[in-house]
């Protein structure tokens, strides 16, 4: 039966389907199979990212009106990466389940299966949430983003997520130092959320949302596939100089 995680946050743009499609990439190298889902209906982030091959214009959405089988509305990304697709628009008058009822049918084909939520906390979020034992919640080192973590982790509980772990996003030691950043423990002590890793901000990560092309080796690549070893239960230490 696949781990099921959402990635959300309070605040938009903080870096969630970043987080999603490098943490899909790192498992997958890792061996392990993953299915990443995208939620945020309009918007079609991972397939950007990833750049799927053609294979299939369906969505989970179609999926969920019975227009097509659920298998053919996954993509396969690579060996053991798996995409569903958001559709192109905000969906309406359907229950709040019909997310979670199909992934349930195919939970134990996967050993990962990530809901990438929209930014808000509303219904997008509750979609993307229901079914998942565990949210990794996104954070950017700044007071409002933070403060959203803290709040995007009530509303989660609320939903029934058991777990919930903080991720600092876009971590920069020297803005940090200079005070023009919140230092990590600072935004660990305003969220109260248990952190599992912290990425540094990654030239190389900003330029995929125009290349298209997610680095392989960069230090914000490396830090998402030591938060991937974390979340397969290995015990790997948080080293903040490894982030410089
Ligand atoms: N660690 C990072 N370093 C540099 N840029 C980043 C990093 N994480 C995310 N970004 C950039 O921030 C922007 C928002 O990221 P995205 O994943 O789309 O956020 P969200 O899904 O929360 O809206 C994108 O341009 C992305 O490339
Ligand atoms: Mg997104």
């Amino acid at each position: 039966m696949a781990k099921r995680i959402v990635v959300a946050s309070g605040k938009g743009g903080v870096g969630k389907s970043t987080t999603a499609a490098l943490l899909g990439m790192s498992l997958a190298e890792d061996g392990k199979k993953t299915l990443l889902i995208d939620c945020d209906a309009g918007l079609g982030a991972l397939d950007l990212l990833l750049t799927p091959s053609a294979d299939t214009a369906y969505n989970w959405l179609d999926a969920a009106l019975d227009e097509c089988a659920f298998s053919d509305a996954i993509s396969e990304i690579g060996p053991q990466l798996f995409l569903l697709r958001a559709p192109a628009a905000r969906p309406e008058d359907l229950p709040e389940d019909c997310l979670c009822r199909l992934v349930d049918k195919i939970a134990d084909e996967y050993d990962y299966i990530f809901t990438d939520a929209p930014a808000g906390l509303g219904e997008g979020l509750k979609r993307a949430a229901l079914g998942a034992d565990t949210a990794l919640i996104v954070a950017t080192p700044d007071e409002v983003s933070v403060k959203g973590a803290g709040k995007t982790d009530e509303i989660l509980r609320g939903f029934g997520v058991s777990e919930t772990r903080l991720i600092v996003n876009r971590y920069n030691a020297k803005a940090a130092k200079k005070g023009k950043q919140l230092a990590i423990d600072n935004a660990i002590d305003k969220t109260y959320v248990q952190l599992i890793g912290v990425v540094p901000e990654d030239p190389a990560i900003t330029a995929c949302s125009v290349t298209h092309a997610l680095p392989k080796r960069t230090k914000g690549r490396r830090a998402f596939a030591r938060i991937a070893k974390r979340i397969q239960g290995e015990n790997i230490q948080l080293t903040l100089s490894l982030l410089k």
